[in-house]
């Protein structure tokens, strides 16, 4: 089993970028952990990060032939992108969202994802373990 993480934008600056919000741990801590814990459950995690929507969306269609899930903190995207919830519902990945914040304790225009009526579920406000939690999840969920 092989599942991609997909971090979209302003997502690299984790560690720098507002860490009142976001913490201080790097996506490149991120990802480490996310290995460790796919290891654990014996399945594959390839972990991907841009800041452009394009890149993002043949990303999405890129797992077709590669992966079983999808695991996206599409940061800014969630709120503003119906490119990337069609791309997701097109190639039909089974797919969690993750976000660090807790969106609906924040500005209203978090509040509203588009991302989140074609995923599984959604997991938001847990900092770096929102993306174990998430990992966990997807991987239940293949399993079921
Ligand atoms: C975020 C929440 C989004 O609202 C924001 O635009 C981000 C990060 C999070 O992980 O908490 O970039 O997805």
């Amino acid at each position: 089993t092989s599942v991609l993480l997909l971090n979209g934008p302003n997502l690299n600056l984790l560690g720098k970028r507002e860490p009142g919000v976001y913490g201080s741990i790097t996506l490149d801590e991120i990802n480490a952990l996310l290995k460790h814990e796919a290891s654990l459950l014996n399945v594959k995690v390839y972990c991907q990060q841009s800041n452009h929507e394009g890149v993002l969306v043949d990303a999405i269609h890129a797992t077709v032939d590669t992966h079983q899930g999808l695991l996206i903190n599409a940061g800014a995207y969630t709120h503003t992108s119906i490119a990337l919830r069609d791309a997701i519902a097109a190639v039909k990945i089974p797919t969690v969202e993750v976000h660090l914040s807790n969106i609906y304790s924040r500005e209203t225009f978090r509040h509203h994802s588009y991302i989140a009526p074609i995923a599984i579920g959604q997991i938001s406000g847990f900092g770096a373990e929102s993306y174990r939690l998430g990992l966990h999840a997807l991987v239940h969920y293949l399993r079921r």
